[in-house]
């Protein structure tokens, strides 16, 4: 059982980029999530046991024997309760080190996900076992659907003061894959994307066409901390090198071969 890595919402969209990198470091990957996946992994070094984060459902089963657990699972809602769920399982479980993925802003955003995710850390960090913790910017698919939303628009609507920093998912997947082959190194630099951009700015270089802004204001303590820049990193993070703009000529590259396999029939 030494080898074996167990990953919570090894399904997801980070998780699935995790997984494999984690398995070229010769480590065998248990997952961890409420759903069978689709596809059974053609791989013999995974295993996938079915658990519920949040209810507090198979968890003893899923973390037996796990030496490390990277807890990637995650939700708009409920992400607190996982997590001491999480740390609780994982503290009988004997593990040695326990990693959360968290996201930057998590103490001072007034949003709930944000809140539950501060509480995460919390629970983590006072869990009794051996932890790390990184927080991570939105990913750039995390933006894509509001940004594809917006791009229809004649006009972009952009809330006063709001930015992002999107970040690839495979600079995430990588950090997380070294944290969790390292030993425990408690909170570790955020992780950001390498620029930080307005809604306008993500739109037009998704669509690649100016559009006019409608500036709208955000009021009450939300607008304030999106005003401040309190979801955003600061300087001693670590950034990522793929920028917004890499990513939408990726999905430009991988929509040309979809087209291309579908015309070959
Ligand atoms: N995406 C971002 O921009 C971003 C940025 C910073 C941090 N994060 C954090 O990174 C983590 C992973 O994000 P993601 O984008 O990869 O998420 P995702 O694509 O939505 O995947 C979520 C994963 O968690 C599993 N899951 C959800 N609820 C669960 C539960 N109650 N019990 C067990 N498994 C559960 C899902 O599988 P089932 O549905 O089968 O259970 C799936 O495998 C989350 O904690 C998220 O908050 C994400």
């Amino acid at each position: 059982m030494e080898d074996t890595i167990v990953v919570t919402g090894g399904t997801g969209r980070i998780g699935r980029s995790v997984v494999p990198l984690l398995r070229a470091a010769g480590r065998n990957v248990r997952i961890v999530s409420r759903h069978e996946p689709a596809v059974a992994p053609d791989d013999q070094g995974i295993t996938h046991v079915v658990a519920d984060t949040v209810e507090d459902r198979g968890l003893v089963a899923a973390l037996a024997g796990a030496e490390t657990v990277l807890h990637l699972a995650g939700s708009q809602k409920g992400d607190d309760r996982a997590a001491a769920n999480i740390a609780r399982a994982a503290r009988e479980a004997g593990t040695r080190h326990l990693i959360l993925i968290s996201v930057i802003g998590a103490g001072r955003m007034p949003i709930g996900y944000f809140r539950a995710k501060a509480e995460s850390e919390r629970q983590v960090a006072e869990s009794g076992v051996p932890w790390s913790i990184l927080a991570a910017a939105q990913l750039h698919e995390f933006l894509l659907p509001m940004v594809g939303g917006l791009a229809r628009l004649p006009v972009t609507p952009a809330p006063t003061g709001l930015r992002f920093e999107p970040v690839h998912r495979e600079e995430v997947a990588e950090r997380l894959a070294e944290i969790a082959l390292g030993t425990p190194a408690g909170r570790v630099p955020d992780l950001a994307g390498p620029e930080v951009l307005e809604l306008g700015e993500l739109v037009e270089s998704y669509s690649g066409r100016h559009r006019p802004l409608l500036r709208i204001p955000v009021p009450g303590a939300v607008g304030r901390a999106y005003r401040a820049g309190a979801n955003l990193a600061d300087a001693s993070a670590q950034r990522g090198r793929r920028t917004w703009s890499d990513f939408v000529g990726e999905l430009a590259e991988s929509a040309v071969t979809a087209g291309r396999a579908a015309a070959r029939g």
